[in-house]
């Protein structure tokens, strides 16, 4: 496996600057546990991208602490890891551990203790503390763990240790820095857009009838680690024909029909970062006139969400402009009935458009982040969001649907961040017009 680079000073600069949002008090942040998938076979570990963000340590059995410190009592802000300890049996086995030492050192955290050691140290470290940060809810073993070791600290009252007396959810304060992205991240969604971008071109180009679904999907998945990333971002849907009305499908099982579109959303992890792709091109090539008519009527309203994408917009923005287009134009097709504003006041286009215009992207394919401010209204894009602009039609077999439209399902995908002056379109090099379409896939020999 291609092992992720890491930068300490950003990793570090993430917890100074998560310290100084704290003010005060002590954070908790675990990584995600090892995933049995049958009998004694793991699913391939993935950190918790919280924990990631401030360490860039990869390795299970890990936890953060962050201590605030405190200004006028002098104490300073310190950065603790827990994690394995170097165990050479261990290593001939499942290869490679820091060890808290050289974690300690290659990391640049302050102090760092074997993840054994936790229920010695951690609850020292909580007492006198003001306030925990910490992600109550996420994960019920460490809610366990972390009440006990609050309760130890409570058993200690009528010898004046204090215990926090307020906890608070880490991951607010987190969600809001991994909104916008850094220099140093932006860097790395570029190079998985770019890796996802080629996959998906070099899949129109293999692509041809009586092809098997996850024969497409293996060109992913081979594209993917031979360029350097370390994982699909998610489960690859390669959804020919009618497949393509099951949103999340994913049994990638079938053969691809000549006549058929033939839709893929796949993206990849670079270095922890997802690209989120989705293309939709005709199995034999040539889109057929329906099919050109309703691809063209998403596409445009792919252009016209993208378009809204500029810093200053609300988040709905996007979401309000592909609806604009894609109404007027199921309407002109006989799809909808009645004005544009019926139909959008109704929400009659749901049978055809059943989901939103797009999601953060980052670590997390769907990122962390809040989508409203406190006071209820939709978050203003700023300078350095990603998101994913991805409108749809999906046309199921109905009476009141025109037969020439039964069975096609298109969705157009791209991830964008935004800019001072507007946005870029990070999978610009996923093509996406009918004429460039039909040009690859005429190349193919
Ligand atoms: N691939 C998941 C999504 O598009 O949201
Ligand atoms: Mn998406
Ligand atoms: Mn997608």
């Amino acid at each position: 496996m291609n092992t992720i680079k890491f930068n300490v000073s950003e990793f570090n600069t993430r917890r100074q600057k998560l310290m100084v949002t704290m003010h005060e008090g002590i954070a908790i942040i675990p990584t995600a546990p090892e995933a049995i998938r049958n009998r004694d076979s793991h699913y391939p570990y993935r950190f918790d991208s919280y924990f990631y963000y401030l360490t860039g340590f990869t390795e299970p059995e890990s936890l953060l602490v962050l201590i605030a410190g405190n200004v006028s009592t002098g104490e300073p802000p310190k950065s603790i890891l827990f994690c394995r300890d170097k165990d050479i049996e261990r290593e001939i086995w499942d290869g490679f551990r820091y060890g808290p030492e050289d974690a300690m050192q290659a990391f640049g955290f302050d102090e760092a203790y074997s993840i054994n050691q936790l229920d010695l140290i951690v609850p020292k470290l909580l007492s006198n503390q003001t306030k925990l940060f910490y992600s109550l809810g996420a994960d019920i073993q460490w809610d366990a763990r972390v009440t006990a070791w609050l309760n130890e600290v409570r058993n200690l009252a009528r010898t004046g240790i204090a215990a926090p007396a307020e906890i608070a959810d880490v991951r607010q304060l987190v969600d809001n820095m991994r909104l916008t992205k850094s220099t140093f991240e932006i860097d790395l969604m570029r190079r998985s857009a770019n890796i996802a971008a080629a996959a998906h071109n070099r899949a129109m180009l293999v692509t041809k009838p009586l092809k098997k679904e996850y024969e497409i999907e293996a060109e992913f998945l081979h594209a993917f680690y031979s360029s350097g990333a370390q994982a699909p971002a998610y489960t690859s849907i390669v959804a020919g024909g009618a497949n393509a009305c099951t949103l999340h499908y994913n049994a990638n099982n079938c053969v691809l029909n000549d006549g058929d579109l033939l839709l893929i959303d796949a993206g990849c992890e670079l270095d922890s970062y997802a690209s989120d792709i989705t293309r939709t091109f005709p199995v034999n090539g040539k889109f057929s006139a329906p099919q050109k008519d309703l691809y063209e009527l998403v596409l445009n309203s792919q252009l016209a969400a993208i378009e809204a994408a500029k810093p200053g917009n609300h988040w709905n923005a996007p979401h309000e402009a592909a609806l604009d287009v894609l109404v007027q134009g199921f309407i002109d097709f006989q799809l909808c009935k009645g004005s544009k504003d019926a139909v959008l006041e109704s929400g009659s286009y749901r049978q055809f458009y059943m989901h939103r215009t797009g999601h953060w992207l980052g670590l997390d394919v769907h990122d962390a982040g809040d989508y409203k401010d406190k006071a209820g209204n939709w978050s203003l894009l700023q300078a350095g969001n990603t998101l994913t602009v991805e409108p749809g039609c999906y046309v199921r077999p109905a009476d009141n649907v025109p037969q020439h439209f039964w069975n096609i399902g298109i969705r157009i995908e791209d991830d964008v961040l935004i800019t001072a002056n507007g946005n870029e379109v990070l999978t610009k090099n996923a093509i996406k017009t009918v004429v460039d379409i039909e040009a690859l896939m005429s190349s193919q020999h």
